[in-house]
């Protein structure tokens, strides 16, 4: 049996461990494995590596991914998904184990449905996919974010200033609610619930009216929007293959805003892919371990066009068609909930 497994989308902490897993098992089953190098772009150019747990067993603690990735989609290229089919059969694959978030499994459910061999593990640090309560790299990328915004909490209140915190996160809020309430931030914005400028800065007025201290902390997705505004704010027009534009800048523009309509101090901070680095925390370590197990799990089983996931702390299996093409989101009730933090 030859397995193959590659990640896709952006980087994520906790990759590496749900590679060194995957090895692991399947030497174990007795099964040979190969890295695809750069996502999907390595099955379409035929560009792998060789996989072996003597080798790799070192990386459980390391951020990044091994085998690489990149944002490439088959579905958007002509021929793309026979292509990759031919390369499978080619490169003698009896499965594949794709590890990414919606764009990476939705290529995977297609192939799936094609006839091939794959399952599925769910990786984004914007932890926006439906169906499980753990993708790699939230954890990680929260606890970054968290000790981000308390380290401007001490600037903040030395110079009475204002800062927004612009956090990544596109359709959903996730890291910037998780991370702004376990920081203790004033006000979260998110993708979920749109918000008025006016709101904004009638708020910021409200909180530096306090005469002993006038710092303030905003959080705000990178996708969060602005109401009477088309759509959020990005860096240029150019969408990837997924569609996606390049998101960024809410949160010097909103800091602008702040600063012009309050006359208070207000800076942007951007802590970008810095939250999307480094070692990752121990669950991401430890689910992403479990994850890659269960999923050879699966191809022993020859139970493809699946995923693993977490639910309720068991690992558990759903099928791609009910995980693709949907993006779990904030909840209006737990944003509700949130919101006695931005009184
Ligand atoms: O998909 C995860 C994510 O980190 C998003 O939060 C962010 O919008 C995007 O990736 C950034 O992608 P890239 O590193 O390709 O610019």
């Amino acid at each position: 049996m030859k397995v193959g497994v590659l990640t896709g989308g952006g980087d994520a902490p906790g990759l590496n461990a749900a590679i060194r897993a995957i090895v692991k098992k399947c030497e174990k089953f007795g099964y040979e494995v190969i890295g695809i190098k750069y996502g999907w772009a390595g099955l379409l150019e035929l560009n792998t590596m060789t996989l072996k747990y003597d080798e790799i067993k070192g990386i459980i603690h390391k951020g990044g991914t091994m085998i690489k990735t990149s944002r490439t989609n088959p579905l958007k290229m002509k021929d793309g998904v026979k292509k990759v089919s031919q390369n499978f059969k080619k490169l003698g694959l009896d499965a594949l184990i794709a590890i990414g978030g919606d764009d990476t499994l939705s290529v995977a459910a297609a192939l799936s449905e094609s006839g091939l061999n794959v399952v599925g593990v769910p990786k984004t640090i914007d932890y926006d996919v439906p169906e499980t309560e753990f993708t790699i790299g939230f954890d990680t990328a929260v606890n970054l974010a968290m000790r981000t915004i308390e380290n401007l909490q001490d600037t903040a209140e030395s110079h009475d200033r204002v800062f927004v915190v612009e956090i990544m996160g596109r359709h959903a809020g996730w890291i910037a609610l998780y991370s702004g309430l376990a920081a203790g931030a004033d006000l979260i914005l998110i993708p979920e619930e749109p918000f008025n400028i006016k709101d904004v800065v009638n708020f910021v007025k409200k909180k530096t009216s306090n005469k002993e201290s006038q710092a303030v902390i905003i959080v705000v997705a990178e996708g969060a929007l602005i109401k009477d505004y088309e759509g959020p704010v990005t860096k240029d027009a150019n969408v990837d293959q997924f569609g996606h534009v390049r998101l960024g800048g809410i949160g010097e523009f909103l800091a602008k805003e702040i600063e012009k309509a309050t006359g208070s101090e207000t800076r942007a901070a951007v802590p970008a892919h810095t939250i999307r680095g480094g070692p990752p925390t121990a669950m991401d370590r430890l689910i992403p371990t479990r994850y890659g197990l269960a999923a050879v799990d699966l191809i022993k089983q020859g139970k493809f066009g699946h995923m693993v996931a977490l639910q309720a702390g068991e690992i558990v299996t759903v099928h791609l068609s009910k995980v693709t093409g949907k993006t779990k989101t904030v909840s209006k009730q737990l944003y509700e909930e949130a919101k006695i933090f931005f009184e």
